[in-house]
């Protein structure tokens, strides 16, 4: 998997920090409080401003993890709920990648993810 030195780490840090609102395959919650991850996310990587997206939201980006985990984490994540929808020039995110965006926080992050959405179609 392109940018998860150790997919198992990854892997603890998803059900850790991760799963309790994602679920184990991404598939977020019935009411839909917590979007689907599988076979969906890939899809933020095809539309301007969704890269930085994915490490702005708040459990992503207030996440206690490393700026060097959180990419691994994110770029794990794609891979095993959402590959089929990583567009094939996706540079796997790294390190500065995360300390160029984690720390600034969406105003509002509902709209943001809308704005996207709409992008995508
Ligand atoms: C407290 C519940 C919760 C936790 C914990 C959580 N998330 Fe989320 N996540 C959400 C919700 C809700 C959204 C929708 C955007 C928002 O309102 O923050 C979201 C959005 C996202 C998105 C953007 C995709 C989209 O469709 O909006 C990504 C990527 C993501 N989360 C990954 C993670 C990762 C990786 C972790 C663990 C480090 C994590 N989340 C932890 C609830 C959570």
């Amino acid at each position: 998997m392109p940018g998860v030195d150790n997919p198992q780490r990854a892997h603890v840090n998803y059900i850790l920090n991760c799963q309790g609102c994602h679920g184990p395959e991404g598939s977020g919650s019935a009411d839909g409080d917590v979007p689907r991850m599988k076979d969906f996310l890939g899809n933020f990587l095809n539309v301007e401003g969704g890269r930085e997206f994915l490490i702005r939201v708040p459990g992503v980006a207030s996440a206690p993890l490393s700026d060097t985990a959180i990419a691994e984490l994110l770029n794990w994540t794609l891979h095993t709920q959402s590959p089929d929808q990583i567009p094939e020039d996706f540079l796997p995110y790294n390190e500065s990648d995360v300390i160029q965006w984690r720390r600034k926080t969406l105003g509002d992050v509902a709209h943001e993810r809308e704005r996207l959405i709409v992008r995508m179609r």
